[in-house]
């Protein structure tokens, strides 16, 4: 069974719009959701039917697993994103929904819903990242993994409800430094065959090491519940065969979708609403 229609379908929307953005009916009833990753700043922006309307990215290495390493670097890029988005769509955008990974540190996040509001925003909720990726992905029972660029975040979903997060350091940034070290190359240089489909499969074998830390992450996390399926999510899911990986290693069905790495930026833009307990957060 495919879990992943209606996902697929609102992540392929994304995609489009991100090159050819709608202009919304309703330019005060707007979703927006900020992704401050580790390696990518992505602004979501949907309708007021959540349908994907617009948004911008950038890679960046200001914001490491929900710490803000270089405030004045992050700021400058959301307030540019915001912009370039507002350009594009002829309206302000005013609110907008953070996220944080499982376990950050209420100081922690308010340092980094300062970066945001900083660019101009009122930031009217934060949730974290699993349970953003969910929103979009909908499970019922199982575990959803986020494996981004610095971390891997875990939510168990049993019945609709997640039960448990978690979030541990192995991502992407470890498999480039892989790369790098075995080819003796720069960062960036690995980054980009890292990234190439060409590639991949040449480099699987170097990067099985990490994709099997990663399903012993997962392993640790889920030792307690009885988890039939594995959904995968964020950027480093994109990689070659990482699902089989992962299965093979914790013999639990692994699903991927299509476009993983912007399951979460859509649903932290989906959850773009006030928050009611946002004492919680120290807002
Ligand atoms: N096609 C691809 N193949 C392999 N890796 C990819 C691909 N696209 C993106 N990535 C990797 O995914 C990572 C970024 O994923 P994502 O945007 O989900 O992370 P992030 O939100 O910035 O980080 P984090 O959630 O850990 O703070 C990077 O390490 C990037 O190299
Ligand atoms: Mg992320």
């Amino acid at each position: 069974m495919y879990f992943f229609k209606d996902s697929d379908k609102i992540t392929s929307e994304f995609v489009s719009a991100l090159k050819n953005p709608i202009i919304p009916k309703n330019k005060e009833q707007l979703f927006v959701g900020v992704d401050l990753g580790t390696a990518y700043i992505v602004i979501c922006v949907l309708d007021e039917n959540k349908k994907p309307i617009a948004g911008a990215y950038r890679f960046a290495q200001v914001v490491k697993d929900g710490l803000v390493l270089d405030y004045l670097g992050a700021l400058k890029i959301v307030k540019q994103l915001k912009k370039e988005i507002e350009d594009k769509i002829g309206c302000e955008l005013k609110n907008a929904a953070v996220a944080i990974p499982p376990g950050t540190t209420i100081n922690d996040t308010r340092y980094l819903k300062n970066v945001v509001e900083g660019a101009g925003f009122e930031v009217i909720n934060v949730v974290d990242e699993p349970t953003a990726a969910n929103a979009v992905l909908g499970i019922k029972n199982g575990v959803v993994v986020d494996i981004g660029g610095g971390t891997t975040g875990l939510a168990i979903i049993k019945d609709g409800k997640i039960v448990s997060v978690a979030d541990e350091p192995t991502g992407g940034t470890q498999c480039t430094l892989v790369i790098a070290g075995n080819y003796r190359i720069s960062f960036e240089e690995a980054e980009i065959i890292k990234q190439d489909p060409q590639k991949q499969e040449e480099v699987s074998g170097l990067l099985k090491p990490v994709a099997q830390k990663i399903a012993s992450i997962i392993k640790k996390h889920i030792e307690k519940y009885n988890i039939d399926g594995i959904y995968l999510v964020g950027g480093t899911s994109c990689l070659l065969n990482i699902e089989k990986v992962i299965e093979k290693d914790l013999k639990i069905k692994t699903y991927k979708p299509r476009n993983p790495h912007f399951v979460t930026p859509i649903g932290i833009a989906m959850n773009c609403i006030q928050d009611k307990n946002s004492d919680q957060y120290g807002y």
